[in-house]
């Protein structure tokens, strides 16, 4: 496995409308495999693969990692922010950032929130914690961070890329492990039937916006989304409730809030998983979503599945896939690039 290039990809920063750094990684693996790279009005990053006459197919994965803007300044010097992405506020305690000024470089900073020490709570104190209460402080004089610190920097979490056991564990591996899965895909294909169009897609955690454009622009016939789901073999989860288990393989859609995906998909990539030896589970996940659900949608639509990479503690900074079912998204995905052609997923009449 490319362990490096995971390395590299989940230590970009990028959260949505900012995924430069990302897309530059992506563009230097994927120039040589495409032709054609292009860059829609949103940053969606476009490639082509000619096939010989077969469908279109788009496999896509999201650039962007959830993060914050600057929202505010206080007069002290602390920093507020405006959440861009889902965060539980639990993960968020005693964390470190960034602040990518626009002029002055990256500044680090402390995540704390703005509540009393537990040293000091009274018995009637909120002991909840809501975003809003979060706040950077970055180590240095008021003056100063007014002067480096602008309305809408970047703020980025930190945390290094580790490989543990039998696993991987970062920040962002949502999503940047689902681009990873795209690459590797596409350097193992060798000659295909479709013309397979990569994306890397922008604002997926703000609402598969950047999908959205590219549905649109591109209007396959079919799209695989990549992307992380969750797997919930931890403590304190029901067994019914865990959606998949890390290192059980990579996991084929069958339900989530965005999409119901076409049925003879996921029946095509099951069987593909079967006769070629590639662990799989199936998944429903009753809430949240995946860029497939915007390309389902977009113009007359497309055929649409997703292939989850399982991921534990998904949106925190401890972010865990197992390397095997890495592997397995690879596998399965390639294998069906090189089939996309051969079965008609439609709804015919007569
Ligand atoms: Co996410
Ligand atoms: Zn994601």
């Amino acid at each position: 496995m490319n362990i490096e290039l995971m390395r590299k990809l989940t230590q970009a920063n990028g959260i949505g409308g900012c995924e430069d750094e990302v897309r530059d990684i992506i563009a230097e693996e994927l120039k040589p495999l495409t032709s054609g790279l292009r860059t829609d009005a949103m940053g969606n990053l476009i490639g082509t693969i000619e096939g010989t006459g077969g469908p279109t197919v788009v496999v896509t994965a999201h650039m962007d990692e959830i993060g914050f803007i600057v929202r505010f300044i206080e007069e002290s010097g602390y920093v507020r922010l405006q959440p861009v992405g889902g965060f539980d506020p639990r993960t968020l305690v005693a964390q470190r950032v960034a602040v990518h000024t626009r002029k002055h470089g990256v500044l680090n900073g402390t995540l704390m929130p703005g509540v009393k020490p537990i040293h000091l709570l009274g018995p009637n104190d909120k002991k909840e914690l809501d975003l809003q209460d979060f706040f950077v402080d970055l180590g240095i004089k008021a003056d100063d961070v007014k002067d480096q610190v602008q309305i809408g920097d970047m703020v980025t979490m930190r945390r290094e890329f580790e490989e543990m056991g039998d696993m991987v564990v970062s920040k962002c591996l949502d999503d940047r492990i689902g681009c990873y899965v795209m690459i590797e895909a596409i350097k193992a294909v060798g000659k295909v039937n479709a013309t397979v169009i990569p994306v890397a897609a922008v604002q997926e955690e703000v609402g598969l916006r950047g999908a959205t454009t590219a549905g649109y622009g591109v209007q396959p016939d079919i799209t695989i989304a990549l992307d992380t789901t969750i797997a919930g073999d931890i403590p304190g989860m029901p067994t019914d409730a865990a959606v998949t288990k890390l290192g059980n393989g990579a996991a084929i859609k069958v339900f989530d809030s965005s999409q119901l995906p076409n049925r003879k998909l996921i029946a095509h990539l099951q069987e593909i998983a079967e006769q070629n030896d590639i662990p799989f589970q199936l998944e429903v996940l009753p809430r949240g979503g995946t860029d497939a659900g915007a390309f389902q949608r977009a113009a007359a639509g497309s055929f649409t599945c997703t292939v989850s990479i399982p991921s534990r503690y998904v949106h925190s900074v401890n972010e865990m896939c197992a390397k095997s079912d890495i592997q397995a998204c690879v596998d399965l995905v390639a294998q069906f690039l090189r089939e996309a052609g051969t079965r008609d997923y439609g709804y015919g009449i007569g």
